[in-house]
């Protein structure tokens, strides 16, 4: 028989298996659940501060006890895990921030995994936002202009994410995008007794102005020039396959995709491919762009956040990373 029924056997009708709620459900292919969310968060220094980011209604640089409590709230809504990421009182052209023992993520994840222990805490490994000129690497001036070294920023991301997992986080994540950083994490990791603490690469990291809210966020914008040079042409598809069988070459437990609804072709062919656990990440001007067209009555922002992050998983995301993960939860428990 075929599909169309033009075969021995009765006409196939779609339609059957649609005509009441449990049945849909029964057949459904794909499932969300609040399991699947990783909430990011932004923390800085100071107390009872939540300074709100214009362009991402609902997120807020916070305090370490504010954060708390934004995590708690998470985690109370049933979201498993957050994402975090500093601003540093100071920036430099080292990215001391990034890997100093009282660095701010370091003193957050140390409060995170006292108060709230069964929550698992990621840390976002990068040096943007430590770096005075705002770039993931070292950045080197010459007659030609500037150039963002590869090799010396790998010691100083092993750094950070060592001194992530002596803090205590349970997932170091690096989005810097330099060559062999999974490698030099994992040696760094390894040498310093941890072991047991997975990598989740961004490892099909593309240079998107998707990216737009979260530099004013996360105050990391270049001072000049792109990250062209170090994040992947959005063109591009087979690389992103070569980029993230690097990075499990390399040692990567868990690799992402990153922008989310605007990639899928890629997450889907990285899931297909390689079989590892896959996230998405729905970035900062996907958000922005529902709360902006919900906030003008445009769109039904629970719908369509929730369809959003459905068709994620349904291209191969095991979980997700996203902005609206607290909402998600508490929208998915309601039904
Ligand atoms: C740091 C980093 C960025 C994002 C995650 N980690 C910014 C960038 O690469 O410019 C973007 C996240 C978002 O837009 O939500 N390198």
């Amino acid at each position: 028989m075929n599909a169309f029924g033009t075969g021995a056997f009765p006409a196939y009708r779609p339609r059957r298996l649609r005509q009441s709620g449990p049945l849909r459900a029964l057949v459904r292919e794909t499932r969300l659940s609040a399991e699947q969310l990783v909430l990011p968060l932004f923390v800085r220094s100071g107390t009872q501060l939540r300074r709100p980011i214009a362009a991402m209604p609902g997120v807020f640089q916070l305090s370490i006890d504010e954060l708390l409590h934004e995590a708690n709230a998470a985690h109370a809504a049933g979201v498993p895990a957050v994402l975090l990421f500093g601003i540093p009182d100071a920036k430099d052209a080292l990215a001391s921030g990034a890997y100093s023992p009282q660095g701010i993520v370091q003193q957050a994840v140390r409060a995170l995994k006292r108060e709230l222990p069964r929550l698992l805490v990621i840390t976002d490994v990068c040096l943007c936002e430590y770096m005075a000129h705002g770039h993931c690497g070292i950045v080197h001036h010459d007659a030609a202009g500037a150039r963002i070294l590869n090799d010396p920023s790998l010691q100083l991301l092993a750094r950070a994410a060592l001194s992530h997992a002596e803090a205590g986080a349970d997932i170091v994540a690096p989005s810097d995008m330099m060559d062999g950083r999974v490698r030099a994490i994992r040696a760094a990791l390894d040498e310093g007794g941890f072991v047991d603490t997975p990598i989740l690469s961004y490892a099909a990291k593309f240079a998107s102005a998707f990216y737009g809210p979260f530099r004013e966020a996360a105050e990391s914008a270049p001072q000049f020039g792109d990250r062209r040079s170090y994040q992947m042409d959005a063109a591009n598809a087979a690389e992103a396959l070569r980029e993230v069988a690097l990075d499990l070459q390399e040692g990567a437990d868990m690799v992402m995709v990153k922008p989310g609804l605007a990639y899928l072709d890629i997450l889907h062919r990285v899931k297909t491919e390689f079989g590892y656990p896959t996230a998405a990440y729905a970035v900062s001007g996907e958000y922005s762009m529902v709360k902006a067209a919900a906030a003008n009555g445009w769109i039904d922002e629970r719908a369509v956040t929730l369809e959003s992050l459905l068709a994620m998983r349904r291209a191969g995301a095991d979980f997700i990373i996203t902005y609206a993960a607290a909402d998600a939860a508490r929208w998915l428990k309601e039904g």
